[in-house]
């Protein structure tokens, strides 16, 4: 049984990230998305882990073979804890290249047996980031269609109490 692993921060999870994540559970038997706690990612995350988690776990309901799992250990020590061999991470443009380059050297520096593995993003997705949905809810935008309709309602909900 081939299993991966599809990690993130996911504050919150966008179309982008749900396309990866769909296009993975067709590759292997089994995904497991794990949400990084990330206190530290960008002045602290906007969503708590169980909200995070629990958007990803209604968004991907439609597949069976996809779980959401919460993670605050280094990524190849909860890749092992999974029992999945390997990372799968999408790739949207150069400008990610860099970053995600480093991650996959460390990670294999940590371990070895652990692949990362890279999916590109589809040219309607290759723009899009958590950060800038942020940004467009925040200055009142739409972010229809590019977040789970869930994500849509709790962002006003969020960003009107911290307003
Ligand atoms: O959503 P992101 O920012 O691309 O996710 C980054 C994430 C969570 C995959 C990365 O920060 C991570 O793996 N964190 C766990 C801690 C760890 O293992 N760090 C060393 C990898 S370089």
């Amino acid at each position: 049984m081939k299993r991966a692993l599809c990690p993130g921060t996911f504050d919150p999870v966008t179309s982008g990230h749900l396309d990866i994540i769909g296009r993975a559970a067709s590759l292997f038997d089994e995904v497991v998305v794990g949400v990084a706690l990330s206190p530290d990612k960008g002045g602290g995350p906007l969503f708590t882990i169980d909200e995070r988690v629990g958007f990803i776990t209604d968004a991907v309901s439609y597949l069976p073979n996809v779980t959401a799992q919460p993670f605050d250990t280094l990524l190849v020590d909860f890749a092992h804890k999974m029992d999945a061999r390997v990372i799968i991470k999408g790739l949207r443009a150069v400008t990610d290249f860099e970053r995600e380059f480093q991650m996959a050297q460390l990670n294999y520096r940590l371990d070895e047996n652990i692949e990362t593995m890279f999916i590109m993003s589809i040219p309607e997705f290759a723009y899009l980031s958590s950060s800038a949905v942020k940004e467009i809810a925040r200055h009142g935008g739409s972010v229809r269609g590019l977040v789970p309709d869930a994500v849509c309602e709790a962002l006003a909900t969020r960003l009107k109490q911290s307003r």
